[in-house]
Parts: C-alpha cells; sequence; structure tokens
C-alpha cells in the first residue's frame, strides 16, 4: 500500500461527539472542505482530512491503517481493545478531550433492590458492549447472560429479553422513561483521542506531534484565565497566597512606582468574584480577568 502524506482523522458523522469535534478541530487551526458525499472531508489548511463515519468504526479504521488518528468514545475504544482480533495493531488513548462525558453503566428494574452484583448472578444482561461487560463479570465473579443486542438495549427488560442491561448513561433520562436505574458504573467515558500505539515516524508523523501540542494548548486554555493585578511589595506575599492554583505568577515592575508591581498569573480555572474580592482585600487593585485563547508551551 502506498503510504499517505496527509494525515487522516476519523470521527463521528451524525451524533453528540460530532459538534464538539469539529469545534476542537477548528480551534487547533484545521479548517476542511466538506465534500459532496461529506464523508471524506479535505483539510484545507494543514495536511489534515477528515473522515466522517460511524463511532463504532473508528478503532478498527485506526488499527487498519486507513485512518491514523479517531475522535471517539473511551466506551468505543476500551470495548474494541477488548474484542478486537489480535492480528489488529494495538491502539492507546493519545488525549481526553473532555467532552461527550457519559458513563457505562449496569442499569435494572426499579422495583428491584439492588446493592450487591451477586444479584445479577444467573441473570440476563442486555447490552452492546460484551468486552466490557464480561470483564465487569469475570472480575466480580458474577455468571451472568450477556444478551448482545446493537441499539435499543434499554426497553429489553420490559420485552422480556432481558433482566438487567449495561448502556451509557448521560442524564439518566432514558433510565427513567423506561423505569430502570442505575446499578453499576463499570467505567467514566468521555471522548478520546484515540491512535496507533506506535505513532509513524515520517511527515506524518510529524504532522501528528505538531497537532497533538496544538490540542494540549487548547484544552490547557479552555478553562483558562489570566489573572492581572497591581499590588504593593509589601502585600504581594498574602496576594499570591491566595491566588488560584497554576504556575508561579510573573511580576512586572511599574514605572515611576517602585513600590507597586504588576502581577500577571495564569489560572487553570475560572477565577470567581469571591476570589477577587478576597485578593483585593488582601491588598491587590487594578484587577482584570481574561479568557485565554490560545497558548503554546
Ligand atoms: C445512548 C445510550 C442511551 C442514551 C443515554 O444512546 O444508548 O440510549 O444515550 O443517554 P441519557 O442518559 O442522556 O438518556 P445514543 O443517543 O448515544 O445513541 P446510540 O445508542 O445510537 O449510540
Ligand atoms: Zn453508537
Amino acid at each position: 500500500m502506498k503510504t499517505r502524506d496527509r494525515l487522516r482523522i476519523a470521527m463521528q458523522k451524525s451524533g453528540r461527539l460530532t459538534e464538539p469535534a469539529l469545534e476542537l478541530l477548528t480551534r487547533c487551526g484545521l479548517t476542511f472542505r466538506q465534500s459532496r458525499d461529506k464523508l471524506f472531508c479535505f483539510g484545507e489548511g494543514e495536511p489534515v482530512d477528515l473522515l466522517l463515519v460511524r463511532d463504532d468504526d473508528i478503532p478498527g479504521l485506526i488499527a487498519q491503517g486507513v485512518c491514523d488518528l479517531g475522535i471517539v468514545g473511551r466506551n468505543v475504544l476500551s470495548e474494541f481493545q477488548l474484542t478486537a482480533g489480535h492480528e489488529l495493531a494495538p491502539l492507546s488513548e493519545l488525549r481526553p478531550l473532555g467532552f461527550g462525558r457519559c458513563r457505562l453503566s449496569i442499569a435494572v428494574p426499579q422495583e428491584l433492590d439492588y446493592h450487591a452484583p451477586q444479584q445479577l448472578e444467573g441473570r440476563r444482561i442486555a447490552t452492546s458492549y460484551p468486552g466490557l461487560l464480561g470483564e465487569w463479570l469475570r472480575t466480580h465473579a458474577v455468571n451472568a447472560g450477556v444478551v448482545i443486542l446493537a441499539g435499543s438495549v434499554e426497553i429489553a427488560p420490559k420485552l422480556g429479553t432481558a433482566d438487567a442491561i449495561c448502556d451509557l448513561v448521560q442524564s439518566g433520562g432514558t433510565l427513567v422513561a423506561n423505569q430502570l436505574r442505575e446499578a453499576e458504573v463499570l467505567l467514566e467515558s468521555e471522548a478520546v483521542l484515540a491512535g496507533p500505539l506506535t505513532l509513524p515516524v515520517d511527515e506524518r508523523g510529524d504532522m501528528l506531534e505538531l497537532l497533538l501540542k496544538r490540542l494540549d494548548g487548547v484544552i490547557q486554555v479552555r478553562e483558562s484565565r489570566l489573572l492581572l493585578l497591581q499590588t504593593s511589595r509589601h502585600t504581594l506575599e498574602a496576594v499570591t497566597r491566595l491566588l488560584p492554583g497554576g504556575p508561579q505568577p510573573t511580576l512586572l515592575s511599574v514605572a515611576g512606582q517602585p513600590d507597586q508591581l504588576m502581577l500577571q498569573a495564569l489560572c487553570a480555572g475560572e477565577v470567581s468574584w469571591r476570589q477577587l474580592e478576597e485578593i483585593k482585600k488582601a491588598g491587590a487593585r487594578e484587577m482584570y480577568v481574561l479568557p485565554v485563547e490560545k497558548m503554546l508551551a
């Protein structure tokens, strides 16, 4: 097979991860020209193209080398790693992406008074995740029947084809609507960047490394704030002690005011009014909280 010189990223064609994944890639400076069939999107600025597919197909496409990277739920990636044939290349989770949070849980009928895994002994559990469920059952030494369904797992107990289910839960709305309740959490999931265990060592590898650096920058600044304030030297210590976590602040002198300092600090998360008021009480003034747009370490 002729090696590609452009990087190819697989992502969900339409679903919960589609919009936030595209937004993330845009923030990394990638723009795409959408083709007519909308399956393949050509990257305009950088040599990075998109393949829009079913989420369950993403790990396989990476393992076969059709794509270099994928944006996919940890649930799909983990299931693939547990069930894929050994002839396929192993994959790794390169980065957690902080969106599409949900969990893979076992849910039981609301009327069942669930308190221990042993209550599932001999029961039938419907799921689209036989790998992850099987692993959990083994770990807890429970023998249960696994009923594999491709979708609409939540109606299986009502139909009488299963006694419990193992499915994704986000808001919990689907469970409530089907008179089920969450009994066990098997996996905390979110969208991740998936890739091969060993990265290519050619132009694609270079592009991939560049993309990872941009991604780290975007993820890091997504919630970061830059805090600017003025303080006198003798209140500096009290002010510094109150700063929200982050790297050491930068200090600048103020022209013509030898006693004054300008302090600049990158804060890992939001800075609340309450925090600002406390810092002000300690002696700070002229305080600004700025969103951070880009960051390159
Ligand atoms: C998942 C899952 C549940 C639902 C849970 O399906 O299979 O049906 O979301 O979400 P909730 O707790 O907010 O109700 P999804 O909509 O992702 O579609 P899919 O099953 O076709 O992947
Ligand atoms: Zn799905």
